[in-house]
């Protein structure tokens, strides 16, 4: 799968490769290609599934590329943002370049419904990130605001990967299981990555959410917590000196506790839909990765 994405991201036009290497190069977890690989070998796809594997780290390259043009990120995955070496335009046209490949890819080796899926879940992405974005600095919103965004910035993306085997060999039953694992699993991972946000060791600026008061779980369990929180940044934006206060106070409330809690019941409820596959290594290895990306510290 690395050799493969290292080929689907080649092009003549020499700063597309550099562009998304700069981002591939720097690591991650690959959790999309395992998921869809478990899920693949989970409903018996035999044969090489590297291709389809590389179909949702493809989607995320190109979400992230997008995402910290949006979000002004600095950093990822440890080191300076694409933007940040390359400049807004390219970064952003390069992660137009692999989310269109995805797409050539998902059409080749995934069949018709897998392609359909993936048209469904991108858009679902983009208008997750949008709402986000509208929502920023808006303290008033609640529960409800937070999983509308999570489902369709995170859900729609895991679901697919998880499913994309089951697509591919015609299994609609086993691929709607997969899906909806997947979608709670992908709730449940992003509940963690903004528990993250609080914690150093993610490669990422730590309290970059808070700085753009971005109402997080963990912000809304911490608003709860501490009295006062609300109306200090509906006030205004933090300064980074009363980021790192509130970071430390955050934590010692338990408000990430309680939304890490709530991530391992959405897990949970994700693995009860595996039920209805046959045993088999790799869906236990399914039930693994999901727990694993709650409890994962970076
Ligand atoms: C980070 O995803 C972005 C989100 C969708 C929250 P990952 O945590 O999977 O990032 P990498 O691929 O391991 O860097
Ligand atoms: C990541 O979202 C991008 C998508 C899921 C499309 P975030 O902005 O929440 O993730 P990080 O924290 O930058 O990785
Ligand atoms: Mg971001
Ligand atoms: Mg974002």
């Amino acid at each position: 799968c690395e050799a493969e994405l290292r080929l689907l991201i080649t092009s003549d036009v020499r700063a597309v490769p550099m562009v998304a290497g700069h981002l591939m190069d720097a690591g991650g977890k690959r959790l999309r290609p395992a998921l869809t690989a478990l899920g693949a070998r989970a409903v018996g796809l035999k044969g090489d599934c590297t291709q389809l594997m590389c179909v949702g780290e493809l989607i995320h390259l190109g979400s992230l590329l997008h995402d910290d043009v949006v979000d002004t990120a600095a950093t990822r995955r440890g080191r300076a943002a694409a933007h940040e070496v390359y400049g807004n335009p390219v970064a952003v046209l390069t992660g137009d370049f692999c989310l269109a490949r995805a797409v050539l890819l998902a059409a080749e080796v995934g069949g018709l419904v897998a392609v359909t899926e993936l048209g469904r879940a991108v858009p679902e992405m983009a208008e997750g990130e949008v709402l986000q974005l509208q929502r920023a600095g808006d303290l008033s919103c609640e529960r409800g605001a937070y999983f509308e965004v999570v489902e369709r910035k995170s859900g729609a993306l895991i679901g697919w990967c998880a499913a994309a085997g089951a697509w591919a060999c015609g299994d609609a039953g086993a691929a709607s299981a997969l899906q909806r694992f997947g979608r709670a699993v992908g709730i449940a991972f992003q509940i963690t990555d903004d528990v993250l946000d609080y914690r150093a060791g993610t490669g990422k600026r730590v309290g970059a959410d808070l700085r753009e008061r971005k109402v997080t779980l963990p912000l809304l369990h911490a608003m709860r917590r501490l009295g006062d929180l609300r109306a200090v940044l509906s006030d205004h934006a933090p300064s980074d000196e009363e980021v790192r206060e509130l970071v430390v106070r955050i934590e010692a409330s338990g408000a990430l506790e309680a939304a890490l809690q709530e991530a391992r019941e959405i897990v949970d409820g994700g693995i009860a839909e595996l039920a209805q596959l046959p045993a088999s290594d790799a869906r236990r290895g399914l039930e693994i990765m999901g727990a694993y990306l709650v409890e994962r510290a970076s």
